[in-house]
């Protein structure tokens, strides 16, 4: 006798639906073929347990179990749960009427309770766009596959809840959906921290507008306690909210790094990542031997902070640089390539020096000569390339911080970025994958950043008089476009290109030795 079952496995981001043979034969093997890997080889050994800790029987036959298609590689130990159900139904515990109507997902413990799992999300809504009636998942996921409508979820805790539904297909299983429209909108517009907790720094502030304005990656140099962190945690508040689309794509990718939690299974604000400057290259971009989106997948939509710039390896800035390019990641192995999402703006901060005081106010820097240029040049030039503005953070004097006149606040500053992202979209309506500044490439300055000749001129002279290096000047026409959409200008003006000018203290010349 042969018995079907139906479960998924994830591929980058989205899955795959995997049919599962069992055939009952003469003899007592247990063979289990369709490229498994150990972890899946291993199933055996668990199913085993978890029948006999349920009063299950396991058939003391010969038991080929075949997972097909056979050329994708079953990964992890997801497969347990189907493969029992595939056995028990086979041997006639379980009704076969029903099987062809749900997908299983589940590793079994030795008791037979059902382990959460990655990647629930993608298998959900492919689930749902085959036409299965339901899922059947570990209860802990069940709420990351409830934003999917239309498709039935189950969440189960024990092999025995699963038996029991695919015998009489009583409901108690089955999960509340989400509203995923109301919840969206309800979400959308809370925030943790906001913009108005930062006292005083107003042209800080206004460096951040025109950053989220036109997308531009942004680095802040200042010493401690000057409320770098501060600022770029609050970054994300004032970047347009996400469509539906783009918080199903975010979910999708915190989904397989298994780290959805709580109640609503989706993410409605833009995500804000920090890895610590101790991250490994896998840890930031992704990969490992069962592949794993990294850190800048997880800002996908989001922010990605670095802090302490400097610190972080050398090798680990330089993989950074084609993502920060192509918006996605690729990692090819051996065995396997898989394409991560990868769109996020990049924050950097770092102190000026080693002991973070140069250029401060108040205070006096002790590190040699030499020294400020030499930390400078850890941070390698073409990461360099990829940021548009330079920020210097110094902190807020004393009365600043004290004054109880109310600092303008994230939802007012995120309608003007809207405002300003509106009329990008414009422009690049033609143009796939382009949504703004940041991402013009020579083709588009030649049509969107002209200058008139006294633009040129304020340009070569501040070039020259600051000794900016080359390629200051594209970031300089960018950042000026963006200034010159926030101010509702066609074209770009002189005092567009001035603020714009400001923005590149790194790439003075002398910026470390004034
Ligand atoms: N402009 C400001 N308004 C309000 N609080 C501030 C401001 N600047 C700094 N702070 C306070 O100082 C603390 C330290 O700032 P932080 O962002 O950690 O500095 P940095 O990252 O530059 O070392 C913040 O948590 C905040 O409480
Ligand atoms: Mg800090």
């Amino acid at each position: 006798m042969l018995v079907k079952t139906y479960s998924s496995t994830v591929f980058g981001i989205n899955a795959t639906t995997i049919t599962i043979e069992v055939n009952l034969g003469i003899g007592i093997n247990f063979y289990l073929v369709g490229l498994p890997d150990s972890a899946v080889k291993e199933s055996q050994q668990r199913i085993k347990a978890a029948f006999k800790n349920n009063d299950l029987k396991f058939p003391g036959r010969e038991i080929t179990v075949n997972m097909a298609p056979a050329d994708i590689r079953k990964e992890g130990s997801v497969f347990d749960l189907p493969i029992a159900i595939g056995i028990l139904a086979v041997s006639e515990q379980v009704k076969t009427d029903f099987l062809d109507k749900y997908l299983l997902i589940g590793e079994l413990s030795l008791d037979g309770s059902i382990q959460p799992t990655k990647g629930i999300l993608p298998i959900a809504i492919q689930a749902k766009k085959e036409g299965y009636k339901g899922i059947i998942v570990p209860k802990a996921n069940a709420a990351e596959a409830a934003v999917v409508h239309d498709l039935e979820v189950y969440g189960a805790e024990n092999i025995l809840e699963v038996v029991s539904f695919l015998n009489s297909q009583e409901t108690t299983l089955q999960v509340e959906k989400i509203d995923v429209i109301n919840q969206f909108e309800r979400m959308i517009e809370t925030f943790d921290v906001d913009f108005k907790d930062v006292k005083g720094q107003l042209n800080i502030k206004r460096a951040f507008e025109i950053a989220a304005s036109g997308g531009h990656n942004v680095i802040l140099i200042g010493p401690p306690g000057a409320g770098k962190s501060m600022l770029a945690k609050r970054l994300s508040t004032i970047l347009p909210p996400m469509s539906l689309e783009e918080a199903l794509e975010t979910t999708k990718i915190h989904s397989v790094a298994g780290k959805v939690k709580g109640e609503i299974g989706l993410i409605t604000q833009r995500p804000f990542r920090k890895p610590h400057h101790t991250v490994s290259d896998v840890g930031l971009i992704g990969g490992g031997s069962y592949p794993q989106p990294g850190e800048i997948s997880l800002a996908h939509n989001g922010v990605l902070f670095l802090d302490e710039l400097p610190e972080y390896k050398r090798q680990v800035l330089e993989v950074l640089r084609q993502p920060l390019e192509d918006r996605t990641v690729n990692i090819s192995r051996a065995r396997f390539s898989v394409d991560y999402p990868a769109g996020f703006m990049l924050v950097a901060a770092m102190n000026p020096c080693p002991c973070g005081y140069f250029n401060h106010p108040e205070k006096d820097c002790v590190c040699s000569p030499g020294t400020v240029q030499r930390y400078l040049n850890k941070i390698s030039g073409p990461l360099l390339d990829r940021i548009d503005i330079h920020i210097e953070v110094t902190p807020v004097s004393y009365e600043e911080l004290t004054n109880s006149v109310p600092s303008e606040g994230s939802i007012e500053i995120r309608k003007r970025v809207e405002s300003a992202r509106n009329i990008q979209k414009t422009r690049y309506k033609n143009r796939i994958g382009m949504h703004c500044n940041a991402q013009m490439t020579k083709n588009e300055f030649d049509i969107h950043c002209k200058l008139d000749e006294s633009g040129n001129q304020i340009l070569k002279k501040a070039m020259d008089s600051m000794g900016l290096s080359a390629r200051a000047y594209d970031r300089i026409l960018k950042v000026a476009r963006t200034i010159a959409d926030l101010d509702e200008s066609k074209t770009i003006e002189a005092p567009h290109l001035a603020e714009a000018i400001q923005y590149r203290s790194l790439d003075k010349n002398n910026w470390s030795l004034n």
